[in-house]
Parts: C-alpha cells; sequence; structure tokens
C-alpha cells in the first residue's frame, strides 16, 4: 500500500492533520487541499516540522472545480480522504444555505473532479450524528437514520450521494466513517484541535477552563438517565481515529465496495467522567455548574465497533487518560492554538 498519493481536503483542520501524520508514517504522498476557512497555514508549518518534510498544499475551496482539476492535472491522485466541510450544528441551524452549499455542493463537485480523473477512491467523514436519537445501544451500522439539524443532514445526503454513486458504477471504492466523538491530539504537542474562541464541544470547553480562558463549563443538563445524569458519549481518540483512516484505504484496496463502518471506542462516558478524568490528567480544577439540557442533544450515544473490528481491522487502543494527557499537553503548549 505504499507509494500511493493521497489527497486529503480539509487537510488543514483538526482530524486532517492527523491523519496527515498517520498517512505519511504508513509510507504514503500526500497531498492537502484547504480553504482555510477553520484552520491556520501554521498547522502547516507544524506539520512540517513533525513529519521533516513539505506536504504539497494548495489553498483552494473544493468548490472551484476549476482549481480542483489543477490539483489532479498535477498530481497523479489514488485516493481521497475528504474532510473538507463545515462542522457547527448551531451554525448550520442559523445558516442552512451555507452548510449545503459548502458540504454538499463540495462532496459533489469533488466526486465530479475525481470520476473525471479515474480516482475512484473516496473516504468520507460521516458522523455518528446520522443515527439521530437511537432507540437502543450500543449503535450498529445498520440502525435507522435520521437527523435533527442541518449539519446532520448535510452529512446524511452525502452518504446518499455516495451510495448512488456506487450503484452506479460498483468499481468506485468508498468508505463512509462514522465518528463518534474525536478527543485529544497528537503526542507531541504540536498539533491539536484549535477551537478558537467558540468552542462547539466538550473536550475543547474543558481545556480552556483548565488554561484559565473560562471560568467554569457549564454542563448541558444533570437529569438524563445515565449513570450520574449528565450526557454519556463515546469519546475516541485522535490517533486511533486517524488510523482507522489507513486501515479502511486498506481495505477498499482489498476489494472495491462500499464501506459504512463507526469508528469509535464503544464506551461510553459521561460529561462528569470526563471532567473527574481530565482534572487527573491535568492536575487543574475543573469548576463547573449543571444548567439546562441543551436542545437537540441525546442522553446517551455509542458505538458498536465490532463491524470496525470485523471489516477494518481496526480497534481504538488508547484511553480515556490519554485522549485527556494529550488534550492537555496541546492546550498547555499551545494556550492560544495556532496563533
Ligand atoms: P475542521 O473544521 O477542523 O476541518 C475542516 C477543514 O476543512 C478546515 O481546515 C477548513 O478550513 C476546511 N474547509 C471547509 N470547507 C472547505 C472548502 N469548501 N474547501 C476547502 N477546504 C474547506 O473540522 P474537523 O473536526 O477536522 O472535521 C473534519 C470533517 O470531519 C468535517 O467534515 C466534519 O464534519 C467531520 N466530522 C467531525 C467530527 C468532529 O467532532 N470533529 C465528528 C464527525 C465528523
Ligand atoms: C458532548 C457532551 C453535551 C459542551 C457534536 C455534534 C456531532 C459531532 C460531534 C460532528 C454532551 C455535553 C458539551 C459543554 C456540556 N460532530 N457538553 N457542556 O453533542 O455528542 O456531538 O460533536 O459530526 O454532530 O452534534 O458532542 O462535545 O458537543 O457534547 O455539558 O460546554 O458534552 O451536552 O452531553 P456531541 P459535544
Amino acid at each position: 500500500m505504499t507509494n500511493k498519493t493521497v489527497l486529503v481536503t480539509g487537510g488543514l483542520g483538526y482530524i486532517g492533520t492527523h491523519i496527515c501524520v498517520e498517512l505519511f508514517e504508513a509510507g504514503f504522498k500526500v497531498i492537502v487541499v484547504d480553504n482555510l476557512s477553520n484552520s491556520s497555514i501554521e498547522a502547516l508549518k507544524r506539520l512540517k516540522q513533525l513529519i521533516k518534510i513539505d506536504i504539497p498544499f494548495y489553498k483552494i475551496d473544493i468548490r472551484d472545480k476549476d482549481k480542483l482539476e489543477i490539483v489532479f492535472n498535477e498530481n497523479a491522485i489514488d485516493s481521497v480522504i475528504h474532510f473538507a466541510g463545515l462542522k457547527s450544528v448551531n451554525a448550520s441551524i442559523n445558516n442552512p444555505i451555507e452548510y449545503y452549499n459548502n458540504n454538499i455542493m463540495g462532496a459533489i463537485i469533488l466526486a465530479h473532479v475525481m470520476k473525471k480523473f479515474d480516482c475512484k477512491t473516496f473516504v468520507f467523514s460521516s458522523s455518528a450524528t446520522v443515527y439521530g436519537n437511537p432507540n437502543s445501544l450500543p449503535i450498529k451500522e445498520d440502525f435507522p437514520l435520521s437527523v435533527t439539524n442541518p449539519y446532520g443532514r448535510s452529512k446524511l445526503i452525502i452518504e446518499e450521494i455516495l451510495k448512488d454513486i456506487f450503484r452506479s458504477d460498483s468499481s468506485w471504492q468508498i468508505a463512509l466513517l462514522r465518528y463518534f466523538n474525536p478527543v485529544g491530539a497528537h503526542k507531541s504537542g504540536l498539533i491539536g484541535e484549535d477551537s478558537g474562541d467558540a468552542p462547539n464541544n466538550l473536550m475543547p470547553f474543558i481545556s480552556q477552563v483548565a488554561i484559565g480562558k473560562r471560568n467554569k463549563l457549564r454542563i448541558f443538563g444533570g437529569d438524563y438517565e445515565t449513570h450520574d445524569g449528565t450526557g454519556v458519549r463515546d469519546y475516541v481518540h485522535i490517533t486511533d481515529l486517524a488510523k482507522g483512516h489507513i486501515k479502511a484505504l486498506e481495505a477498499l484496496e482489498r476489494k472495491p465496495q462500499i464501506l459504512i463502518v463507526n469508528l469509535g471506542t464503544g464506551n461510553g462516558y459521561s460529561v462528569l467522567d470526563m471532567v473527574k478524568a481530565f482534572e487527573l490528567a491535568s492536575g487543574c480544577n475543573i469548576p463547573f455548574e449543571i444548567v439546562d439540557r441543551r436542545e437537540g442533544d441525546v442522553a446517551e450515544c455509542y458505538a458498536d465497533p465490532t463491524l470496525a473490528k470485523m471489516k477494518l481491522h481496526w480497534k481504538a487502543k488508547l484511553g480515556l487518560n490519554e485522549m485527556c494527557k494529550d488534550t492537555w499537553n496541546w492546550q498547555s503548549k499551545n494556550p492560544h492554538g495556532y496563533s
């Protein structure tokens, strides 16, 4: 599987940077496309510091078909891992047109260009959000799909588009990877999640409290039917998640198919479990208050990771302590993210 060239769209974002490192370590040649709408060129410098070579980078919007074609003309691309997209649930509710335009148009134009250049290996960054409010747990890939916001709907629509592409031509090799809750950072502390001043997710909030940017964490809901009343999620270390993508590429190489796989650990941890684990790993105190539930939140969400083990030969290895330690390492070394 080495010597192949992978295009990573959105490759300077949180997940993309970590994938670039894993791809490089697995022997792939990596090309990055990003419009820097939610990332910084500093991430590219950090990548170079980490892997000691220059990654070819194109600052383009994937919806710019002509410029995307230049990337394919200049490089013999074997496969694409597609992260370029907007990811805030709240922003998507307030601005659905922007979300559908960016996420759905982006995916369509990318697939179009890939077809033109006969590049038919597509790994897509989907999300556990496509399961909506599951009827039972753990969540298996064949559970009914439903969404509650435009962000989630954009993921589900792209999944459907990719399924149609495969139905029309089964020589495509497609992976729909449904991530649970990615957290943590590369152990070097050089790359990580730069959520700026307005994080969307729990872990960046906790680390901003730890670093003193915020006084306390607001815990959304203490009255769920969970072991301590707070919401339960399946947090997965970003390095494990990144390795899952290499395994997906290998599985697609073994046989053209459409793979639909959960990437999660199978363990559910509550918000209070996360606070305690972070305090232990960082030595910081995390003050919190329990406030009303956040609209649209589900009580519990965790994966059945059996299919990933079977089809990808992948299993998450890193536990809660590593997730918290590595998040803290990144946050304390980079209190202002990449800026
Ligand atoms: P991110 O915002 O850090 O990375 C996305 C990158 O894509 C950014 O660098 C941004 O500048 C770039 N981008 C956005 N639109 C673009 C466009 N039109 N053209 C070129 N570049 C563009 O997000 P992330 O956390 O790394 O997530 C990556 C992908 O995984 C997203 O599609 C997201 O929806 C999906 N995902 C993320 C999570 C999560 O919790 N982080 C969970 C499930 C799925
Ligand atoms: C985790 C838990 C919150 C912040 C979201 C998207 C989903 C996916 C991952 C991309 C919940 C609680 C959070 C805070 C809190 N992204 N919380 N205080 O909601 O599982 O999923 O990110 O696909 O689409 O919806 O993740 O990190 O926001 O929340 O109490 O300040 O932490 O209520 O129980 P979530 P999250």
